[in-house]
């Protein structure tokens, strides 16, 4: 849940243009109320900036907290429970008389309140007006990529979303995409009892990750009863009265097959949604893949707009949206700032995860628990920290490493950490600490 002095109001048409208007000049509009966008309003409105944040979905959190990070995470630890009650709580002797079995719609349900607990509570009207002000920050996201020889309808052909709102369990999926969401919700459902083949354009599975991980987390996969298609592309989709038949070939070209599947996902990537937006009208400048171009100061080529998030370059991530949206305003605020591109983490949730850190060139379910930070008042250096809850020992580590190396807890409260993760509440903790917490963690 947010808490600060921010306003989300409706999208309207053409919302990027100089017109003159009536209303109260705001400092900062902000365009998309995801993690890029709501965390930027929220630290605008804590350096006295008069904010308001534009969101055309009834709430905010974007696509993570909606339809993405969120939801995924909690089917994904609802399926895990399952795969263990099936697979492994017989080693540990705990018996399950009757066998365990799947209430789908209960899961779906259970999801749909880690959602709602999150999302609920936001401040929203739904005028339609222009509203001045000086400066703008694009945090519109990105959408799903598409293919056109496979339309995604949301029933039978899905995109993250629909995946996600499946009412029965599939017989056989075709993921096309080896990427992080092929492979995590691959996962869930394959734990379901879907039989599932992943389909990958490239020789390997998460190209963005080392080759070797890439190799040992297929290796793992399989033996959780995922199947792989690499250096294949989908070339054709077709409906018939009992699924979907599905026309592959090698990458390189050659001799076709057909694969049939009930559900196929569409998961090969995102791309930035600018759409509607008018940027042409005030000579905001879009590259060649959709991005809009920014400096390092996240200024665009219209002077006053500013964006960050999956419509820049870079990785497209939560928590690397969050970094920037909390940066930018602070450098319109006139503050220094700057962002390690080569210090954030990302994290697949697959079974078990895969984290990795490395440099890119320009190119849920919240468990019950706590974190508290002791810092020095005069130093700042983190004296002791205290943690309650799931993950409590590997979260101690970083806790550890801080009182071992004087780290301050503004220098943690400038560390970006991967989105959705239990340690974030580290860094809210030392954000806390200066009274400048970014989100509201539920006890
Ligand atoms: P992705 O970029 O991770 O993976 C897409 C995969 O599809 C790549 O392996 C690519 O080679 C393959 N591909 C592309 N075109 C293809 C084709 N025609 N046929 C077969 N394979 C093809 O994209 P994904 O998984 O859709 O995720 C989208 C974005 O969402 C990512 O950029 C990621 O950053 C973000 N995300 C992050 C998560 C996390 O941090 N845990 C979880 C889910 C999504």
């Amino acid at each position: 849940m947010i808490r600060a002095s921010t306003r989300a109001v409706g999208r309207t048409e053409g919302l990027v243009s100089r017109s003159m208007s009536s209303g109260p000049a705001q400092d900062l509009v902000v365009i998309g109320g995801g993690p890029g966008g709501y965390v930027a309003a929220i630290r605008a409105a804590q350096l006295g900036m008069k904010t308001t944040c534009v969101e055309k979905r009834g709430t905010l959190g974007g696509t993570c907290l909606n339809v993405g990070c969120i939801p995924s995470k909690a089917v994904l630890h609802s399926s895990h429970l399952y795969e263990e009650a099936t697979h492994s709580f017989k080693s540990h002797g705990i018996n399950l008389p009757g066998g365990a079995t799947i209430d789908l719609q209960q899961m779906m349900r259970k999801k749909d309140q880690s959602v709602f607990n999150l999302t609920r509570g936001v401040e929203e009207s739904r005028m339609r007006r222009v509203i001045p002000a000086k400066n703008i920050l694009i945090a519109t996201g990105s959408e799903v990529s598409t293919l056109p020889t496979v339309p995604i309808d949301d029933q039978t052909i899905v995109s993250s979303t629909g995946v996600l709102e499946l009412s029965d369990v599939p017989r056989r999926m075709i993921v096309i995409g080896g990427g992080y969401i092929g492979l995590e919700m691959g996962s869930v459902w394959s734990r379901l009892g879907t039989e599932v083949t992943v389909v990958e354009f490239l020789d390997r599975i998460v190209p963005a990750m080392d080759r070797e991980i890439g190799a040992q987390l297929m290796r793992i996969l399989k033996k959780q009863r995922l199947n792989f298609k690499l250096s294949t592309k989908v070339v054709g989709a077709t409906k018939t009265p009992v699924g979907l038949r599905l026309t592959v070939e090698p990458s390189a070209g050659g001799v076709q097959e057909i694969v049939e599947a009930d559900v196929v996902l569409v998961s090969i990537g995102r791309r930035p949604y600018t759409a509607g937006l008018g940027l042409e009208n005030v000579g905001v400048q879009v590259d060649r893949r959709g991005q809009v171009s920014i400096d390092d100061h996240f200024r665009t080529s219209a002077q006053g707009v500013y964006a960050v998030g999956d419509v820049v370059r870079g990785p497209m991530l939560a928590h690397k949206a969050e970094d920037e949206g909390l940066v930018a305003v602070e450098i319109m605020a006139g503050m220094p700032g700057h962002i390690n591109y080569n210090a954030i983490p990302v994290v697949v949730y697959t079974n078990p995860e895969v984290a990795m850190a490395k440099t890119y060139d320009s190119g849920g379910d919240y468990a019950l628990g706590m974190v508290k930070i002791l810092s020095d008042k005069a130093t700042d250096k983190v004296l002791g920290m205290h943690v309650i809850g799931p993950g409590a020992g590997e979260m101690i580590a970083e806790g550890v490493l801080a009182i071992e190396t004087g780290t301050t807890t503004k220098e943690i409260a400038k560390t970006v950490h991967a989105h959705p993760t239990l340690s974030e509440a580290f860094r809210e903790a030392a954000m806390s600490a200066h009274g400048k917490p970014t989100n509201y963690y539920k006890m």
